[in-house]
């Protein structure tokens, strides 16, 4: 690989208790890559993102963070990185300039004063500055909250869960800006629920149950998952649908709008449970494209066998 790697680590792993919640991660996030973390809700993503800034300390495992070791540099690492909690973390009863000012002071920036105004600039709310940032909408408060973590100039920047609840066109302008500053070096790792912000990074990773299951470019873990889907059109009757859905070789079956998804991994016992449809006026059935979200699904189910 020519790029050096902003993270690799090997083997990391953290335990609550007796409770193993990251287990044998390896992860590697070339220098100016965009690389989506997403999995299950406590499936480890948060730990990890943690273990990775060195806010926790790992039970087993190492590596490097920004060419630091994981283990014993954790202090310099926190200077290095911007870390974007997965609640808004502000006081909503200061101003938007109190809150930057705040974090102007923790990083050590001089002249403070002079690092807020250009946040606040490069912000656009520099009129708004003394408005308490808990009346800032959901998009204002993620805006405000990644112009935060990046105000030290961190060279990698750990974004858990930073569009929760944010609408379409702020998620948008918060993407672009996450390619914006991954254009001028910085690396992300970034955890989502969405399919379309997996689909906006470069590589995802994929953690069930402490364990990465996954990792690629979206096309490389959807063709890795060896699903094969159908998409059928057209109104299924209650029994048809019972019957499609107890057929040997039918893993998933998603409706999608007026169509349904119909998702295994055994083409040829896939196609003869689609059959009996196929001969039924006012249905049709094509090939179609496994879904990231498909492939997801199938993860979780087969994640919560093996816990089972
Ligand atoms: N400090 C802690 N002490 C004990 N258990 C913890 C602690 N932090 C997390 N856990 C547990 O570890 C597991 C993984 O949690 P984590 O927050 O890393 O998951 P996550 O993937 O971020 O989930 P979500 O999608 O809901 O944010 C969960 O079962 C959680 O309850
Ligand atoms: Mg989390």
């Amino acid at each position: 690989m020519s790029a050096s790697l902003a993270i690799d680590v090997r083997g990391l792993t953290k335990r609550f208790g007796k409770r193993v919640v990251v287990d044998d991660v390896d992860l590697a996030v070339a220098e100016g890559e965009i690389v989506g973390f997403l999995g299950p809700n406590g499936s480890g993503k948060t730990t990890t993102i943690r273990l990775i800034c060195g806010l926790l300390r790992p039970d087993a495992g190492e590596g490097s963070v920004l060419g630091l070791n994981v283990r014993t540099q954790s202090a310099a690492i926190k200077r290095q990185v911007g870390y974007m909690t997965q609640r808004f973390s502000f006081y909503e009863d200061l101003t938007i300039a109190e809150n930057l000012s705040f974090v102007a002071r923790l990083y050590g920036l001089k002249p403070v004063e002079e690092a807020v105004a250009k946040t606040l600039d490069g912000l656009g709310l520099s009129s708004r500055k003394d408005q308490l940032a808990g009346t800032l909408s959901g998009g204002w408060k993620q805006r405000l909250a990644l112009a935060a973590c990046i105000m030290h100039q961190p060279k990698l920047l750990l974004l858990d869960e930073p569009t929760a609840g944010v609408d379409p066109k702020a998620r948008r302008e918060f993407w672009d800006e996450i390619h914006r500053l991954a254009g001028e070096g910085l690396t992300v790792l970034v955890s989502t629920h969405y399919m379309d912000e997996a689909e906006r990074c470069h590589r995802i990773g994929y953690i069930a149950y402490g364990r990465m299951l996954a990792t690629g470019t979206v096309e490389e873990v959807v063709r890795g998952s060896g699903l094969v889907t159908y998409i059928v059109h057209g109104a299924l009757k209650p029994e048809q649908m019972r019957a499609l859905s107890a057929a040997e070789g039918v893993e998933q079956v998603a409706p999608f709008g007026a169509s349904l998804h119909v998702v295994g991994t055994d083409r040829e016992k896939l196609a003869a449970a689609l059959e009996p449809l196929r001969r039924e006026p006012g249905i049709r059935v094509e090939p179609g494209e496994t879904s990231l979200e498909d492939v997801f699904i199938k993860f979780m189910t087969g994640a919560q066998e093996r816990a089972a």
